[in-house]
């Protein structure tokens, strides 16, 4: 049935009053549906373009009290699945984590959860913080970083009871969480070597893990899988193991990153070649030098040669850092 428009205003007035948010876009999506109908399609198209925009100020920077302040950093991401340069296993696997989401109430029809606790292991400078952000920017989520280093160091003894506040916010405010670099929870620097404390604590974060049943998506990323227990793995409904990239993924990357600054009589296949251990972060670093150096010197490409020195100083850093 068709409303009559005045009723539809009306209705849009009350709902802003009542600040009922949900109201206000069905009403509007009414009224898209009703201009439609009236063979008004590009004003229905216009009206429903405004709403799909809106709903990306879901994120929204999360006020934390002063308390969980200290452990929590909440930040809006804009951060997209395209920047994201993986192989195409992993990309596949971020893309079901988001349907699953998208289409979660259609899995609960049918007693099933969408995935969303997510072990994220590799060597550093792979895109696991990023693909935490990928996630949240796509889902148009708060990402809310667990502040793991400060957890265990400042607030050493309390651990626990710090997580129990941080789960509780889980349940309470839906985001994504990135509990990063959360080895740092079972580590020896964490605990003065005291070994019975570092394994309960670790024990309470999986316990937090296996319990909670919120609505927010939690992502626990390490550098350091083989500090982990593999009892570990089964709290996780998925667990991504990244890696340096490969030939296909530097290009990606190269290509990316350096944009309208590529000089087209750059030999990718050499620099690919030179890039070969480097991380992800590694060669984005090497393209952004590059492009600030050719700015830097009034030149509006970034050539071969300036691009392959700066991978070889990322190369050498690299080796010293072994
Ligand atoms: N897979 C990737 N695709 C595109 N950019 C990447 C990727 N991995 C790293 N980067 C770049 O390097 C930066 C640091 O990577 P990060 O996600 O922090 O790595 P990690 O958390 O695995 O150590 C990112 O912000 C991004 O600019
Ligand atoms: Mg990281």
């Amino acid at each position: 049935m068709v409303m009559a428009t005045a009723e539809q205003i009306k209705m849009l007035i009350q709902s802003h009053f009542d600040k009922n948010d949900d109201r206000f876009k069905t009403v509007v999506l009414q009224l898209a549906a009703y201009e439609a109908k009236q063979g008004h399609t590009s004003l229905a198209r216009d009206i429903r373009t405004l709403i799909d925009k809106s709903k990306s100020s879901n994120a929204k920077v999360i006020p934390f009290n002063k308390d969980l302040g200290e452990m929590i950093a909440s930040s809006v991401s804009e951060n997209r699945l395209s920047e994201l340069v993986v192989k195409d296993d992993i990309k596949a696997r971020v893309e079901r984590i988001l349907k699953e989401f998208w289409q979660q109430d259609k899995l609960k029809k049918h007693g099933m959860n969408n995935r969303r606790k997510i072990l994220l292991a590799g060597p550093p400078g792979t895109g696991k913080t990023m693909t935490a952000s990928v996630l949240a920017g796509e889902l148009h989520l708060p990402l809310c970083t667990i502040m793991v280093d400060k957890l265990v160091t400042k607030f050493m003894g309390e651990t626990s009871a710090k997580l129990r506040q941080i789960f509780e916010t889980i349940a309470e405010t839906q985001a994504v969480y990135l509990f990063d670099e959360f080895d740092a929870i079972g580590s020896e620097r964490s605990m003065d070597n005291d070994v019975g404390e570092m394994r309960r604590v670790l024990n309470s974060f999986l316990q937090f893990i296996e319990k909670d049943q919120s609505l927010s998506v939690i992502v626990a990323a390490t550098n350091n899988l083989r500090l982990l227990d593999q009892a570990l793995f089964r709290r996780f409904d998925d667990v991504l193991n990244y890696g340096l990239p490969g030939e296909v993924e530097i290009e990606r990357l190269i290509n990316n990153r350096l944009n309208a600054f590529i000089d087209n009589k750059l030999r990718m296949k050499e620099v690919v070649k030179k890039c070969m251990s480097l991380s992800h972060a590694e060669i984005a670093r090497a393209c952004d030098d590059a492009i600030k150096e050719a700015i830097l010197n009034d030149k509006e490409t970034v050539n071969e040669k300036l691009l392959t020195l700066m991978i070889a100083e990322r190369n050498s850093v690299y080796l010293r850092g072994e």
